[in-house]
């Protein structure tokens, strides 16, 4: 079967969690490639809400087999204590988690940094998670960062620990901030190696081995491509590759290896933190959808703000990643509305843009084209039959499928799985449709 690339296509929070737990069945490997636990994946089981950081989404399905690539900004306690919270779901996953020895770990004095660096930019911050994650990749970048596998000989961990802890350090005292105690990382660490060792491995040349077996593979993105550090809305952005491109560097695969890749976009949109965000709503109809969304960040748990759906910024996102196949999301958030507008393109100093232009300083000063769709004014969530979803909304899904160019596959319609109606004929050879149903419940 296929290996397939499941990603977010707008700023993050489209429902990748519940999209990638439905359909792990169709697949023997679910790998995450890139981001921490900045991320936050909701999956909801039967009533019970389980968020995901860093392990991927489809953990809950005993008998599969996660990784957590080079890609990815590690953090030895969150990982710990999403764990042991996930006791209980799926299984042991002591001998069905991988954890690549070559992604960076997030060490004590990151979100330090991190704090500091917000602190500098005033107003013109980026709104981080705080959790540490762009210093470690900064680390990472300027090659002195520490990885998972330097946990396996505690000397060389210790020697690169020391090196490190004295030049943060001294820029901690130069900013007025307290030293960390490199004594005290180096004890926690020692612990965190003695309970992670097991899981330390070569992912790279494991999922080389599985594919060779013929095992399929679900590459989970976290963010969302409009966060990626090189394609995103820059410097608004996340520390990684969230595009498709970051799976291959973020796993140590090559490209060839990867034959589609699916992009969950909601059916309107949402952000957390700064940045420009064309669509944003703020009066009475942005507050109806966030309090219906239930819009506030599974990891921070800050207020999402929220807009309407923006076509030219999801095309963009389907060009850079290769995206003709769409899963779309929380459709039922909009089942209220009399009219729905659906942002075709933007005005910019008095000429139509259609394309969408990701530096900040153009975003920040474009003003949205509407066209307006009816609304449908019918709960989707019960709806399991494609012929009788409403004509309005139906519509609203041609016109989306036609201003971003590509089909729609998949329409989510509420938190647990059986929210869900599959097009089959648009997943044929996408994913194992008899497996993904049997799970369906
Ligand atoms: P992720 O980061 O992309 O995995 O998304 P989050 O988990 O941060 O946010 C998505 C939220 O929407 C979660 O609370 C999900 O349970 C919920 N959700 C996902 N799909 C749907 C849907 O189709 N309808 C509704 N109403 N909620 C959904
Ligand atoms: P999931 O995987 C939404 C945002 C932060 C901030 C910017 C940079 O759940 O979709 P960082 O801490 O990564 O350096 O913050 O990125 N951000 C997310 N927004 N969903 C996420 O993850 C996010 N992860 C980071 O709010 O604006
Ligand atoms: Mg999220």
């Amino acid at each position: 079967m296929a290996n397939v690339v499941v990603l977010g296509t707008q700023w993050g929070d489209e429902g990748k969690g519940k999209i990638v737990d439905l359909l792990t069945p169709g697949f023997d490997i679910i790998a995450r490639y890139q981001g921490g636990h900045n991320a936050g994946h909701t999956v909801c089981l039967r009533g019970r809400k389980i968020v995901l950081h860093l392990i991927p989404s489809g953990i809950l399905h005993s008998g599969k087999l996660c990784v957590i690539g080079n890609g990815v900004a590690f953090s030895p306690s969150a990982f710990l204590k999403e764990a042991a919270a996930l006791e209980g779901f799926g299984g042991s996953f002591d001998d069905r988690l991988v954890i690549s020895r070559g992604a960076h770990l997030i060490l004590p004095y990151h979100p330090v940094a991190e704090k500091i660096a917000e602190e500098r930019k005033g107003a013109k911050k980026i709104g981080t998670t705080s959790l540490g994650i762009g210093p470690s990749y900064e680390d990472k970048v300027a090659r002195c960062g520490i990885r998972v596998g330097d946990l396996l000989d505690l000397e060389v961990f210790r020697e690169k620990l020391t090196l490190n802890i004295a030049e943060k350090n001294a820029l901690f005292q130069a900013a007025g901030f307290p030293a960390v105690d490199g004594e005290e990382v180096y004890r926690e660490f020692a612990g965190h190696a003695a309970r992670i060792s097991k899981y330390i491995g070569d992912v790279s040349l494991l999922l080389h081995r599985k594919m060779g077996e013929g095992k399929s593979v679900l590459f989970e993105g976290a963010q969302g491509a409009l966060l990626d550090i090189d394609h995103g809305t820059y410097p608004f952005v996340t520390s990684s590759n969230s595009t498709a491109g970051g799976v291959a560097t973020g796993l140590g695969i090559g490209p060839t290896r990867i034959d589609e890749v699916l992009g969950v976009v909601k059916a309107y949109t949402t952000r957390v933190g700064s940045g420009p965000f064309p669509t944003e709503t703020q009066d009475d109809r942005g507050r109806l959808i966030s309090e219906r969304g239930n819009e506030f960040g599974a990891t921070t748990g800050r207020p999402r703000r929220c807009g309407w759906f923006d076509a030219p910024a999801v095309a963009y996102s389907c060009r850079v990643n290769g995206i003709e196949r769409l899963v779309l999301t929380k459709p039922d958030i909009l089942d209220v509305f009399e009219e729905i507008p659906v942002c075709i393109g933007y005005d910019y100093k008095g000429s139509s843009l259609s394309l969408f232009p990701p530096e900040p300083w153009i975003l920040e000063k474009v003003v949205p084209r509407y066209r307006m769709m009816k609304g449908w004014k019918t709960p989707l969530q019960h709806l399991t039959d494609r012929r009788r979803l409403p004509a309005a909304f139906l519509d609203y899904i041609k016109l989306i499928e036609d201003e971003v160019e590509a089909r729609v596959c998949l329409v989510s319609t509420g938190v647990e799985r059986k929210d869900s109606l599959l097009f089959e004929e648009e997943l044929e050879g996408v994913v194992d449709l008899g497996r993904v149903k049997k799970d369906l419940v």
